[in-house]
C-alpha cells in the first residue's frame, strides 16, 4: 500500500519511514512535511535516496494541498506525526500548536473522509492524560491535560474521536511516552542535555529533577504505531508504553557518565514550568500488546547508542544548534545568561 506520512522530517515521524521501509518491502511512502523549525531535510537524506520514498512540502491545515497528494497518489492510509510538541515553547506561544495540533488533525480527519482514505493513524502522547502521581494510566482514563502543549494535542485526540463518531471516520489514536533516539531535535531533555555536554556546556535540570517520565526508544514506538495501524481497529485508542520509568536527575546522571562529563555541568534552575510541571507519566500498554507489540530496546543500550549517535553526528546537530531561531529560544526560555554559560 501507499502510505502518506506527515511530519516525516521530523523525529519520530522518519524512524517511522525508517520502520515501514525496512519492515514492509511492499509499500511505498510519501512523505509530507512544513519543514518548520523542527522538520529538517538533513533528516530525511537517507530515505530520500530510497526509490520507494517521494517528498511533498506542505502543511496538514492545507487541506487542498494534502487532497491532491492523497488522490494522486492512491494513499490508503495516513499516519499523522506532524505536530508542535515542545511542552516550553507553548508556554512561550500557544498560536501554531493550536493551528497544528487541533486545526491540522481537523482538516486532515476531512480529508480522509472526503478521499475515502481506509484507515487515519493519529499520533498523540501520554501527555493528554496529565500526571500520575500513583498507579497507571489505561486508554479510558480522562484528559487531565495541563500544558497548552498537552491541551492542544488532547483537543486533536478529541477531534479524533469525533469524527469517527459522527462520520465513521476510520481513525486510530496512539499514545507514546517520552521517546529518545538519533535525530530527536535538541530541545528535549535527552537530545539537549546531549548536544550541550558535548559542547561542555551547562545542562538546566529544572528543579530538584525528581519527576518521572516513561521512556520509549524512537524504533520500538515506530513499531507500536505500525502495529496500531495493521492490527488495531478503527475508534480506538493504545498506549504504547514501556513500563521504563526514570527520573529526571537519574537519566542526567547518567548522559554525564556516558559522556565522562563532571556534575559541575549540571545546573539546577527554578522550575519553568511552575504548577503545568507533571510529576509522572505512566501508561498501562496492554492493550496494544495483546496485538503483538512489544518493546524491544533495552533502555541501558538505547541510551548508549543514541549518545554515541549525537557525538558522531555533530554534522546533524550543529548547524541547528547555530541557527539564530535556536539560539534565540533557548536565550528567551532560559533568560540572560543561559546561552554560552548557565
Ligand atoms: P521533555 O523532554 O521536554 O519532555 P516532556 O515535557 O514532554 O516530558 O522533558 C522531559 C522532562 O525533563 C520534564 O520533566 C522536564 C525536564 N527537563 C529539564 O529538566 N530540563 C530541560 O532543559 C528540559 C528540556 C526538560
Amino acid at each position: 500500500m501507499t502510505l502518506l506520512v506527515t511530519g516525516c522530517a521530523g523525529f519520530i515521524g522518519s524512524a517511522y519511514c525508517r520502520y515501514v521501509l525496512k519492515h514492509h518491502p511492499e509499500d511505498a511512502i510519501i512523505g509530507l512535511d512544513a519543514l518548520t523549525y523542527s522538520g529538517n531535510l538533513s533528516t530525511i537524506a537517507d530515505l530520500q535516496e530510497s526509490s520507494r520514498f517521494s517528498f511533498v512540502q506542505a502543511r496538514i491545515e492545507d487541506e487542498a494541498a494534502v487532497s491532491d497528494v492523497v488522490k494522486s497518489g492512491s494513499v490508503s492510509a495516513i499516519v499523522n506525526f506532524a505536530a508542535e510538541t515542545h511542552n516550553d515553547r507553548s508556554i512561550l506561544e500557544d498560536a501554531d500548536f493550536l493551528t497544528t495540533n487541533v486545526i491540522g488533525v481537523s482538516k486532515l480527519l476531512k480529508v480522509v473522509r472526503g478521499c475515502g482514505v481506509q484507515k487515519m493513524v493519529q499520533v498523540s502522547t501520554d501527555e493528554v492524560y496529565g500526571a500520575a502521581p500513583h498507579g497507571k494510566f489505561t486508554e479510558d482514563s480522562p484528559l487531565l491535560p495541563n500544558t497548552p502543549y498537552s491541551a492542544s494535542k488532547a483537543a486533536g485526540d478529541l477531534q479524533c474521536r469525533a469524527h469517527f463518531k459522527t462520520f465513521g471516520t476510520p481513525v486510530i489514536i496512539t499514545r507514546g511516552g517520552n521517546s529518545y533516539g538519533p535525530f530527536q531535535y535538541p530541545e528535549k531533555l535527552i537530545s539537549f542535555f546531549a548536544v550541550r555536554l558535548l559542547q561542555d556546556k551547562k545542562v538546566p535540570l529544572y528543579g530538584d529533577g525528581s519527576q518521572v517520565r516513561e521512556w520509549i526508544h524512537v524504533m520500538d514506538h515506530a513499531a507500536g504505531i505500525d502495529c496500531a495501524l495493521r492490527s488495531g481497529t478503527p475508534g480506538e485508542i493504545y498506549n504504547i508504553g514501556t513500563e521504563n520509568e526514570r527520573k529526571n536527575s537519574e537519566i542526567t546522571r547518567v548522559l554525564l557518565d556516558l559522556l565522562s562529563k563532571p556534575e559541575s555541568l549540571i545546573k539546577q534552575i527554578e522550575d519553568p514550568r511552575k504548577g503545568a510541571h507533571d510529576v509522572r507519566y505512566s501508561m498501562d500498554s496492554s492493550k496494544l500488546r495483546s496485538l503483538g507489540w512489544k518493546p524491544q530496546v533495552d533502555f541501558d543500550r538505547g541510551l548508549r547508542e543514541t549518545i554515541a549517535w549525537y557525538d558522531e553526528h555533530e554534522s546533524w546537530w550543529k548547524p541547528i544548534c547555530d541557527r539564530p531561531e535556536y539560539q534565540q529560544f533557548v536565550a528567551r526560555f532560559y533568560g540572560p545568561g543561559l546561552g554560552e554559560d548557565l
